[in-house]
């Protein structure tokens, strides 16, 4: 497997095809118009969302390239006032003005886990039969509908950013990152230029604390292991990132926030090369991690300390229950945490629920039963 160092984008838009002298492509990629195109049209992005302003959502879906696929999948109220169906309203009206195809699922639709259950993926199911809360769940219910959809790609996107620009260009490197890998089993992921604080005056943060000190376990974690001081994560928890869908079905996932650190984790396990690794098409190939950092600022809701702390602790959590952590990247761990108020003296973080690959699902039975109900989720009807 290879971790790739960050690359910058340089333009937004580097133009048509023309050729650049030998020695600057060594350094520098320029990835045409039509190629991204290429790519963006298999490329499904899905957005997760939760009780996000709707306006949010508006601005999100209008910077999805054209050629995607959007797949939302909510966990948002319907009691009293339906945000479910104010999202699925602005969806509806957004393809039908844009004359593209989108769908939104709703987490806990009966359907849906009629579905998996059937599918042999009752895994995300809680007691009450129902798709469990957490973003991970979303992304994993969204994941099976971009296969069945027989996309390639799965890009991720949250739903509560502030600049549909920004939202573009994530899309745009995801299909850059495509683009240059030169392996099927490929991830991307982003890392933004600058995550502004508004208080009185804006600041241009470089760096969130979550992203810092998660980058810092996972470092000191591949430190440990390869005997080689590491910097190389740089994205740890990127929320906005994405894959082949041929690398998608074949990772454990982690439950709610430590999704993405988990990610990492069971890429490393699965072909890092630290621990035995059953003999597979991706170890032949290997697998690339970009590390994309975009122009765009990020600037998304805050939503306070308390949720901070618990996606901190539960995305070090993979770490930490990782059979790749020793013992003192586990002091790392626990040290960090409790300096960030997240656990008490003697505490540990969280164990996340890991979900199994998604390959063991039948995808057939999954198609039949969704798309069975299907009008309740495209949006429009296809038409050709
Ligand atoms: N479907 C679904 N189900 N969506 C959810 C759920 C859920 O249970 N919980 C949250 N979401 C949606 C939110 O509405 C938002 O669009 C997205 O998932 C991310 O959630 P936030 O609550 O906004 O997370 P954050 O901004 O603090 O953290 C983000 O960035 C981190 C660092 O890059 C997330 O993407 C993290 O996963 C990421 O690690
Ligand atoms: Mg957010």
């Amino acid at each position: 497997m290879a971790i790739n160092d960050v690359q910058k984008v340089l333009e937004l838009d580097s133009g048509r095809a023309k050729e650049l002298p030998l020695e600057e492509k060594i350094a520098v990629q320029k990835i045409e118009e039509d190629t991204i195109k290429s790519f963006e049209k298999r490329m499904a992005i899905v957005i997760p969302i939760k009780d996000e302003k709707i306006k949010l959502f508006e601005g999100v879906i209008s910077g999805v390239p054209h050629e995607c696929l959007i797949i939302a999948v909510s966990n948002s109220r319907r009691r009293r006032v339906d945000h479910f169906k104010m999202e699925r309203d602005t969806l509806n009206q957004f393809c039908r003005f844009t004359r593209r195809r989108a769908f939104i699922i709703h987490q806990k639709d009966p359907k849906l886990a009629q579905a998996l259950g059937e599918a042999g993926y009752s895994d995300l199911l809680g007691e009450n039969g129902r798709v469990r809360d957490g973003k991970a769940e979303g992304m994993l219910a969204a994941m099976l509908i971009a296969m069945i959809m027989k996309k390639q790609y799965v890009g991720f996107i949250d739903a509560d950013n502030y600049f549909p620009g920004a939202v573009w260009e994530y899309a745009r490197c995801y299909a850059s990152g495509f683009a240059m890998s030169k392996s099927p089993y490929t991830m991307v992921r982003i890392l933004w230029h600058y995550k502004p604080k508004i208080s009185r005056v804006v600041y241009f943060k470089k760096w969130g604390r979550v992203s810092q000190v998660t980058n810092r376990c996972l470092n000191s974690l591949i430190s440990a292991k390869t005997g080689f001081e590491s910097e190389v994560i740089k994205t740890g928890n990127a929320g906005e990132h994405a894959m082949t869908l041929r690398l998608a079905r074949m990772l454990p996932y982690a439950s709610g926030y430590a999704v993405e650190p988990q990610e990492l984790i069971s890429i490393l396990e699965m072909f890092g090369g630290m621990l035995p690794a059953a003999r597979s098409k991706a170890l032949k190939h290997g697998v690339e991690i970009f590390q994309i950092e975009t122009a765009n600022p990020h600037i998304h809701e805050e939503k306070g300390k308390q949720h901070l702390k618990g996606m901190l602790s539960s995305g070090l959590g993979a770490l930490y229950y990782s059979p790749l952590c020793a013992g003192e990247t586990k002091k790392v761990i626990i040290d960090e945490l409790q300096q960030q108020g997240a656990i008490g003296e003697g505490g540990e973080p969280p164990q996340p629920r890991i979900y199994p690959p998604l390959k063991k699902v039948d995808l057939e039975k999954f198609a039949e039963i969704i798309q069975e109900n299907m009008t309740l989720y495209s949006l429009p009807e296809e038409k050709h």
